[in-house]
């Protein structure tokens, strides 16, 4: 197969992370005969300091003249007081917009390895293995209208959480449709109590429950579904809700499994490219000392195969391939930190980890 894949490395960790990625999928691509052709863009604040602007028109362009899009991180210090036009998160943003990447897939996986390296105790995290379907271009994060203004009280701020019916549904469906190929157990995750958008919301979902028979809907609200996920994480399978709340509950979650730099995501649309990234940040406190765990990345990479270019076995191969080098007692040290008691391994750094997993990919 010929690809052509985009690769914005973005900020702070994420070139770190996405140069490994990239040779891992050069190594997926010579193993299994495929041309994968790779083609950088500038994303975030490295894209305003080069371009004057968080997604140059030229990134979009790239973006969708490829397959897929595999993306690091953006954002950092250095930005955190420029007015949202020139913040390195307003160019992800614009991205999943311009992409119409509607569904994010952020899947909750623990490997049978790192039930140690999670703060949780062994017998809730064992066998956690739960899918959070975040809804990714609406809700408050685009709602109109936005900004701040000067009121008799100061300043005078607004942020609105909007949807249209469209948009609930589009997102309710695929959570629907994945539930009843998983285990047909869907949580609605969502704040019913307080706001309308939730109670539309949960009408809708009721609605459609009636055409899934195979899949048993529960809603939840959102506060309570936070505590649930550390007390009992394993009740869910998953789990469909709005933009900001699905962005916080999937970093809670990574709680799970041992570290946020193991988590990978796919946001999808209608039929174009999906842009694939880890789901943690830029990490500013780490980036440039080569200790990153590439893994998310690397995981993101799986995703990339098997949701925009149907290379299933391929995804598995590198989803086992990770899975062996933990086996094996390699550790970053993200996951080193909790679990070197138990494995008595020392941690090692963002590029050897990813050499382990391209050899276990050729073994
Ligand atoms: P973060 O996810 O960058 O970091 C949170 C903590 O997790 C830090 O201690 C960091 O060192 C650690 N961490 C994250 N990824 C890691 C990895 N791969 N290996 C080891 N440790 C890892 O969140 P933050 O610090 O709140 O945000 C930093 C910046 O990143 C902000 O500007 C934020 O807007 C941005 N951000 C971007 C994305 C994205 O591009 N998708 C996602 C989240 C945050
Ligand atoms: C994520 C991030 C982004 C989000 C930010 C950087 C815009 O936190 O991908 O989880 O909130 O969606
Ligand atoms: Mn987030």
């Amino acid at each position: 197969m010929h690809a052509k894949i985009a690769v914005l490395p973005g900020d702070g960790i994420g070139p770190e992370v996405t140069t490994e990625a990239v040779a891992l999928l050069q190594v997926v691509a010579e193993v299994y005969g495929h041309q994968f052709e790779f083609e950088q863009g500038l994303i975030g604040g490295s894209a305003i300091d080069d371009a004057g602007t968080p997604l140059p028109d030229a990134t979009l362009a790239l973006a969708k003249a490829s397959q897929g899009v595999l993306l690091g991180a953006v954002g950092g210090p250095k930005w955190d007081k420029e007015p949202a036009s020139r913040r390195p998160e307003t160019g992800l943003l614009g991205l999943r917009k311009g992409l119409e990447v509607f569904a994010n897939l952020r899947p909750i996986t623990v490997f049978p390895e790192l039930v140690d390296a999670s703060p949780l105790k062994r017998e809730v995290v064992d066998g956690v293995d739960m899918l959070i379907v975040r809804e990714l271009t609406g809700g408050l994060y685009f709602g109109q209208p936005r900004g701040r203004s000067a009121g008799k009280g100061g300043i005078e701020v607004v942020d609105t959480l909007q949807y249209s019916e469209h948009e609930i549904r589009r997102i309710l469906q695929l959570g629907f449709e994945i539930a009843s190929q998983r285990s047909g157990n869907l949580t609605s995750v969502d704040k019913a109590n307080v706001l309308e958008s939730s109670r539309v919301w949960r009408e809708l979902a009721e609605a459609m429950a009636v055409d899934y028979p195979g899949v048993t809907l529960s809603h939840q609200l959102v506060d309570s579904a936070a505590m649930q996920i550390v007390q009992n994480p394993k009740r869910f399978d998953v789990v469909v809700t709005e933009n900001l709340f699905g962005d916080i509950l999937s970093d809670e979650a990574a709680v799970i499994t041992g570290s946020i730099g193991l988590l990978p995501s796919a946001s999808l649309g209608a039929g174009g490219p999906g842009i694939y990234e880890p789901i943690h940040g830029s990490a500013p406190d780490i980036a440039g000392k080569g200790v990153a765990n590439p893994l998310a990345t690397m995981l993101s990479c799986a995703m990339l195969l098997r949701h925009s270019l149907s290379l299933e076995v391929e995804a598995q191969v590198i989803e086992e391939a990770v899975k062996r080098v933990l086996a094996e007692g390699a550790r970053t040290a993200d996951l080193a930190g909790q679990s070197i008691g138990s494995t008595g391994n020392s941690p090692i750094g963002t590029q050897e980890m990813a050499k382990r997993v391209r050899e276990a990919v050729k073994r």
